[in-house]
């Protein structure tokens, strides 16, 4: 491009684009992952999608739409063959993938936690990518472990904080994972499903978390749900997916209706 050639309008028309993208929490721009055989089509087919900062996001759909494919998409994850991804205004690519990360906690299906180690022990292990090797060797900063301590209380667990995580239970165990999320302070907490196998108590527990850090921090959240009611309860918007595309973007009003309209009641739910 040459430079000289761009019109004050053109200027404009990029800084005005820049803003908006700096405004955004995440943008995805017709992404599409490699083409999977036995799929016959790429697993992600092409999602555009913008996430503000500040909103709080349930991404539905069937098992096998690609909801875990692009919440790990987001974080450099999965190779794109097509598209980009933008974390707060900053394309996701290999080069920039330590940055992006940074602004990222990522909730994985399942939790993730090491059994063995105490509650306290495995929020600490998310300092790990912040400390050198040699850092470690001494154990963690004390400042570390007040924080730790902290995050862990208030999420109500100060009781259960030198407790082998094995031996909590599944909503306390999520928590314990949503605190080792919280000690690398993201902007951006990506969650998938953070409340499945849980009960009715500690899964209105962990959405309740996940709405405070929302209201209370301004986090944007992204999590992945089954549980349409419960989408509908704590999110401001549903992003709906269906054999990697997205078929809805909008308000959670009516959404089992909206979900069905979309999607029908074919497939596991
Ligand atoms: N590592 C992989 N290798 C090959 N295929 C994969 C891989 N990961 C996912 N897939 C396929 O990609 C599709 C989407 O998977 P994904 O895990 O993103 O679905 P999902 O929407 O999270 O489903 P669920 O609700 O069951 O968690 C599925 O058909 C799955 O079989
Ligand atoms: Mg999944």
């Amino acid at each position: 491009m040459d430079i000289n050639k761009l019109t004050t309008y053109d200027l404009r028309f990029s800084l005005t684009i820049d803003f908006l993208m700096s405004q955004l929490a995440i943008a995805c721009n017709d992404v599409e992952t490699a083409y999977h055989p036995s799929l016959k089509r790429p697993i992600l087919n092409g999602i555009d999608c913008q996430i503000q900062q500040g909103e709080f996001v349930a991404l539905l759909g069937l098992n096998g739409a690609g909801k875990s494919t692009l919440l790990r998409a987001f974080v450099g994850l999965i190779p794109l063959h097509r598209g980009k991804i933008h974390i707060n205004g900053m394309a996701v690519t290999k080069r920039s993938l330590v940055q992006t990360r940074h602004h990222v906690g990522m909730l994985f299906q399942g939790g993730g936690l090491i059994r063995q180690l105490s509650a306290m022990d495995n929020v600490l292990c998310g300092r790990l990518g912040e400390l050198s090797a040699w850092r470690t060797l001494w154990g963690f900063p004390k400042r570390d472990s007040h924080l730790a301590l902290e995050l862990l209380t208030q999420l109500g667990l100060q009781d259960l904080a030198y407790q082998k995580t094995s031996q909590l239970s599944g909503g306390q165990q999520q928590r314990v994972a949503i605190a080792r999320c919280l000690i690398q302070s993201p902007q951006i907490l990506l969650a998938d499903e953070p409340i499945t196998g849980l009960d009715a108590i500690a899964s209105q527990q962990v959405m309740q978390t996940l709405s405070n850090l929302h209201s209370q921090q301004g986090m944007t959240i992204v999590t992945v749900l089954h549980d349409l009611n419960l989408a509908a309860a704590y999110a401001e918007r549903a992003i709906v997916l269906d054999a990697g595309r997205v078929v809805y973007d909008g308000s959670c009003e009516n959404l089992p209706t909206q979900f069905s309209q979309v999607v029908g009641t074919r497939g596991e739910w």
